[in-house]
């Protein structure tokens, strides 16, 4: 059984690699690599996976994911520029893929339990453009 928690967040970032020039950087990343950033409306689906507890008729309350992920990912990185403000980011260049491998790992260890673990995270940066991660395959 899946279970899925929607967030949204607004962030700015700048896609691009330090070791390549303005005119290099254009051609891969487009827009998206603009030296003075822009911004996008972030949409993302928290997947959590388990069996349903007979007691509660819950894989895991959802109201316990809310309150993990606004913690630890949506109050670091809403209306905050990717590549500077978030202390987990430093460094990483802010593609929705690495977006969503950094926020996997600040959630992942805390959402296993017994019989319960993080499925996927997924990341909507545009209405066409979204990426899933669902760990190391
Ligand atoms: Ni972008």
């Amino acid at each position: 059984m899946q279970i899925t928690r929607k967030f949204h967040f607004s962030a700015s970032h700048r896609v691009y690699n330090p070791a390549l020039n303005d005119e290099e950087n254009c051609r891969i990343y487009g827009k998206c690599s603009n030296p003075n950033g822009h911004g996008h409306n972030y949409e993302m689906d928290v997947t959590v996976s388990g069996e349903v507890d007979p007691e509660t008729g819950f894989v895991m309350d959802l109201s316990e994911i809310k309150l993990l992920v606004e913690k630890e990912i949506i109050d670091k990185v809403d209306h905050k520029n990717l590549n500077i403000d978030v202390d987990f980011m430093s460094g990483v260049l802010p593609s929705a893929e690495n977006i969503a491998l950094k926020f996997w790992e600040q959630i992942e260890p805390k959402i296993n339990g017994p019989g319960i673990r993080l499925h996927s995270i997924m990341i909507r940066e545009t209405v066409n453009n979204s990426v899933t991660y669902m760990g190391k395959q």
